[in-house]
């Protein structure tokens, strides 16, 4: 196993985050933004472990953020450029929301409306976001341009005349998807809304880039985003989260019953609470040393001790039986994990362990107060 004494000395359950794996990523990205002079924000949504986040402010150009929070810890802890969108802004939050951001993004004119003006009084930069109505992707839950969807205004509902105030635009649709349908996406942004580039300061192409992953064609993206700038004289932006902390991340687990002869196998992490992604997408995590179901002799179906029956990360097999106290090792657990874990049946949170290559060390620790102060 990888790191094979390392895994068996941290506490379980714990997220621990790889920087060399974070660095791996953010050189590629810091290479696209020297190669093509495109600027490339951290999407916090996906990965907030802001202890990492000096090491990735020397990389990127800033963050995107979904609101007042994330604004906020931008503001603390990356503290460079940040472009805050929310589907709708409160009243009572976007004063706040104004302090912490340089970008503003509104995601219909009614909003844009509301606040635009004020934005602009305090020097932001006002965008809006656009829907293109062109899905690229099967799974509704992650198609921000699915039909009817509540996100972006699509060009039905365009109101030329109310443009003026914007500085840029924004658009999202994809999901860990490849430059192909970034492509298509642009054809389709260019179709309804060209003529309203112009003129304009910047575009923001939103996340969903797996610009890190293996075989992504980034080549194709370099030439998408040198044509926008010499078609449009646009500044472009990216807010991948994935692309960031792809791979960089483990989550370590210790076996707490195992049954052979019923091939299940209780660990002390849980799909419902600590990877929830494995049920909404759904997914079946690797696991190191495992293999796909009944191709080693020893096969458990693996789940977390909630209530819920469904609480199953997934089928495996291995070439020895499972017993407790072993540890198994859950990979690519850094992105949308920790942002979206959950105190479900009292489930205690996975520590958050930082790993530089060499030594790891607890960042977070939780408690039956952080259970607690929930409710
Ligand atoms: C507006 C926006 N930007 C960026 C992202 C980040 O996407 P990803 O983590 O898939 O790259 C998302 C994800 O949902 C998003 O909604």
């Amino acid at each position: 196993m990888k790191y094979f004494n390392f895994w068996n000395e941290v506490p379980t359950p714990s997220y621990v985050v790889h920087k060399e794996e974070l660095e791996k990523n953010l050189e590629i990205l810091a290479k696209l933004q020297d190669e093509t002079g495109a600027k490339v924000l951290l999407a916090q949504k996906c990965f907030s472990m802001y202890y990492y986040y000096p090491l990735i402010a020397k990389y990127l150009t800033g963050t995107a953020s979904s609101g007042l929070y994330e604004a906020r810890l931008s503001k603390e802890y990356f503290k460079k450029e940040n472009h805050t969108y929310s589907p709708a802004f409160k009243e009572e939050d976007f004063d706040e929301v104004l302090k912490y951001s340089d970008h503003i993004v509104f995601n219909s004119f009614n909003q844009l409306k509301k606040f635009g003006e004020k934005a602009k009084t305090y020097g932001k930069s006002v965008g809006l976001r656009l829907n293109p109505e062109k899905s690229t992707q099967n799974n509704p839950l992650y198609d921000p341009a699915s039909p009817n969807s509540r996100l972006g205004v699509p060009i039905g509902e365009f109101v030329s005349e109310e443009t003026d105030i914007l500085d840029g635009f924004h658009f999202h649709t994809l999901c860990e998807q490849d430059a192909d349908d970034l492509e298509i996406t642009v054809n389709a942004v260019e179709k309804n809304f060209g003529v309203y580039l112009k003129g304009k300061k910047w575009l923001n192409l939103g996340g969903g880039h797996h610009i890190t992953r293996e075989g992504y064609n980034i080549e194709l993206l370099k030439r998408i985003i040198k044509n926008l700038q010499d078609k449009y004289n646009l500044e472009i932006y990216l807010e991948p989260g994935e692309a960031i902390a792809l791979n960089a991340g483990f989550l370590v687990t210790e076996v707490l019953e195992a049954k052979e002869k019923r091939q299940v196998a209780i660990v002390d992490t849980s799909a419902a609470c600590h990877m929830p992604d494995v049920l909404e997408m759904p997914y079946r995590p690797f696991i190191i040393n495992s293999y796909p179901a009944k191709e080693k002799p020893y096969n458990y179906k693996i789940g977390g001790p909630t209530c819920l029956a469904g609480d199953v990360i997934g089928e495996y097999s291995f070439d020895a039986p499972l017993k407790e106290g072993d540890r198994l090792v859950f990979t690519d657990m850094a992105i949308y994990s920790m942002v979206k874990n959950n105190t479900f049946n009292g489930m205690p949170l996975p520590s958050i362990i930082a790993f530089d290559g060499k030594n790891w060390k607890i960042v977070k620790k939780f408690s039956y107060e952080d259970f607690k102060m929930r409710l």
